[in-house]
């Protein structure tokens, strides 16, 4: 298939185009590069152009006969949506917006979107299933939640076809180990510890040990990007029978950031200081996947559940590339 990947440049964009094209798909790769890395897609076919901009994407979409669009474009920080809520509103929902009215005057009609653990909230039980109430607790959850009912209603009224894959912790380094998670600032807690582990910061600071759980620190589901990309593949293949689709992607099984900190300290030999520190605001301290549906419906099994080779990916990424992505 044609399939146009939104935000292909970054972490889980580039990883699912590197396996869209492993697997005999053409991917077209459509980045502003204000967050992706050009050495992260080298060799694809790369329009640069945002998706703000109506009239390229209806040509790209006409001119390469795209049949099918995947959509990671969007900001993914929550801390900075809390303080700019409109930039959030703006690149997550209305640029989307703008997407899909692309896809509508194209005619094409399958579109997966990347949405996210955050559309739960503060979730009064775990492990999360689909049907868990939706409180986003910040503008990030929002946004997300929000493009999942502007899908909703677009494929009500006959013109879509859509998956929205709500990842939990994605992490490591796919594609063989080829692409890793690269973000400036990075704010996520596996890169930050490998820094902290390769002496590039000084710490790693917990953010909050009086959590209600076993070693006081929160609990994350953390998803191999290989496992997270190939449930994008099924879910696409899914799309031939099925209008609308939503699905939790995660593993199921809980790692307190304390464990996440002992295991880089296992894989990489080295030590290094470990601070605790206050809460961060917007945390919830558990968040784990039930994912029975996306294994039922769409067969997916993930094949790197262990945190160990989550984490020795990552590892092996960061120092064969230990300034990160050359641009
Ligand atoms: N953490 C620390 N120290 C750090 C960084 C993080 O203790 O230096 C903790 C966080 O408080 C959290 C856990 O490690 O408890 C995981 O934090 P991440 O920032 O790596 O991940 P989140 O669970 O907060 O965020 C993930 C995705 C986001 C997405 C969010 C909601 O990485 O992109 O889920 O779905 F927005």
């Amino acid at each position: 298939m044609r399939i146009l990947v939104c935000g292909g440049a970054g972490y889980i964009g580039s990883n699912m185009t590197a396996m869209l094209a492993a697997r005999g798909h053409e991917p077209v790769v459509f980045d502003n590069f204000s967050k992706g890395h050009r050495a992260a897609v080298r060799g694809m076919e790369v329009v640069e152009g945002d998706l703000a901009d109506h009239e390229l994407l209806v040509t790209t979409l006409r001119s390469r006969d795209i049949e099918a669009v995947m959509h990671f474009a969007a900001y993914i920080e929550v801390g900075e949506s809390v303080q700019e809520p409109l930039q959030y509103y703006r690149n997550n929902v209305a640029n989307t917006q703008n997407l899909l009215s692309a896809l509508e005057a194209a005619g094409v009609q399958k579109f997966v979107f990347s949405s996210s653990a955050a559309v739960y909230g503060m979730p009064r039980r775990v492990p999360i299933t689909e049907d868990t109430t939706k409180e986003p607790i910040n503008p990030y959850g929002q946004t997300k939640l929000d493009v999942e009912h502007m899908c909703h209603y677009q494929s009500a009224a006959g013109r879509l076809h859509f998956a929205a894959l709500r990842y939990f912790n994605a992490c490591g380094a796919g594609n063989h180990g080829a692409l890793g998670e690269d973000h400036r600032p990075e704010s996520h807690l596996i890169p930050l510890i490998i820094q902290a582990a390769r002496g590039k910061r000084a710490d790693i600071r917990i953010y909050g040990t009086d959590y209600p759980t076993p070693d006081g620190t929160c609990i994350r589901d953390y998803i191999h990007i290989d496992d997270l990309c190939r449930a994008h593949l099924l879910a696409l293949n899914k799309l031939d029978e099925r209008a609308e689709l939503v699905y939790n992607l995660g593993n199921g099984q809980g790692y307190s950031v304390r464990q996440v900190i002992e295991m880089v300290k296992r894989v990489s030999g080295r030590d290094f200081k470990v601070v605790e520190a206050d809460r961060r605001p917007g945390d919830p301290p558990v968040l784990t996947s039930d994912a029975t549906k996306a294994r039922t419906e769409l067969g997916w099994r993930p094949e790197k559940p262990g945190l160990e080779e989550m984490v020795t990916t990552a590892w092996k990424w960061h120092t064969e590339h230990p300034d990160g992505y050359s641009d």
